[in-house]
């Protein structure tokens, strides 16, 4: 019989050995002829599956929504200092990807961990809010610099009002409102944020559609893919603010003096 040399790669979600190159199984003339839109495509490539309208829809939601939050954030920062040294595209948009972490856009995955943890233990928010503060943990997904409980996000609520009218079940984020309900009674800036809205919502989407296993989303939410999600916004943000540098034609970034605290 025929022996078939060992591989050195395996792939699962995209093959373009054939006359157009498919995503998930699903054809190149599919994608554009059927007016499917980058929702879809970020199912097929990540989730390796269709997913119904209201799930790609809220995907490119969140796209949108984290695209850019102005240039003093520090990724925009990053890659404005970058660009004005003279750095490329992909430098300039790199250095900007770098600050995403645990305090910066980078919180949705560890979010969807906690908050499904507490949820599935049955914690009440004290037990939960408590528990981390013992452990030294900041909740993921809650606090902001500039937003607060007078001064709510409205990229969270546009999110929230989205889930509501099409999502079949919110109980994830709702339980994520009634943390932030509790740890809004300790400090006026730990709302709920964009990344722990995302977070909590992401869970429910995964849970109530249907079209995942327990095992699969244990696996989604262990290995982490929600913050490939801000990643992917806000490099459209990045991108943007490279250009503008370079069209301003700004030159070298040099921070004031006046704004250090020399000390000893
Ligand atoms: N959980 C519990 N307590 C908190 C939290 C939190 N998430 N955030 C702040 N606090 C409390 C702590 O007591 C903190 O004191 P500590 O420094 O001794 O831990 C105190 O508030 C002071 O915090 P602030 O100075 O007001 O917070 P800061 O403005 O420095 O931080 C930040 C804002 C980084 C977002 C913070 O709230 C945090 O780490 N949150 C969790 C991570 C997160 O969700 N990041 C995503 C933000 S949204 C985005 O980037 C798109
Ligand atoms: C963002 O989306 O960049 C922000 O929520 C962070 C910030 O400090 O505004």
């Amino acid at each position: 019989g025929k022996v078939r040399a060992p591989t050195h790669i395996i792939s699962t979600i995209s093959d373009d050995r054939g006359e157009e190159p498919c995503y998930a199984g699903v054809p190149m003339s599919t994608i554009i002829e059927q007016g499917y839109g980058v929702g879809d495509v970020i199912s097929l490539l990540w989730f390796k599956r269709s997913l119904p309208r209201y799930c790609t829809q809220f995907i490119e939601i969140c796209i949108m929504l984290c695209a850019d939050h102005g240039p003093c954030v520090s990724g925009a920062h990053n890659s404005i200092v970058t660009a004005r040294a003279g750095k490329d595209l992909v430098s300039s948009l790199v250095s900007g990807l770098l600050t995403i972490g645990p305090r910066f856009g980078g919180a949705i995955d560890d979010a969807a961990r906690y908050f499904k943890d507490a949820y599935d233990r049955g914690l009440t928010p004290y037990e939960f809010v408590e528990g981390m503060k013992k452990k030294g943990i900041r909740v993921p997904g809650i606090g902001h610099r500039i937003k607060s409980r007078d001064n709510r996000d409205k990229r969270v609520q546009l999110l929230q009002k989205y889930a509501h009218t099409h999502f079949p079940s919110v109980k994830y984020m709702e339980y994520a409102v009634h943390v932030e309900t509790y740890t809004l009674s300790k400090a006026n800036n730990l709302v709920l944020n964009v990344d722990g809205a995302i977070g909590s919502l992401f869970l429910d989407l995964l849970s109530g559609s249907g079209m995942f296993s327990k095992q699969e989303i244990d696996e989604i939410v262990e290995i982490g893919y929600l913050n490939g999600l801000f990643v992917l916004a806000r490099s459209i943000g990045l991108i943007g603010h490279t250009f503008d540098q370079k069209r301003l034609k700004q030159p070298l970034y040099r921070h004031p003096w006046e704004d250090v605290l020399y000390t000893k």
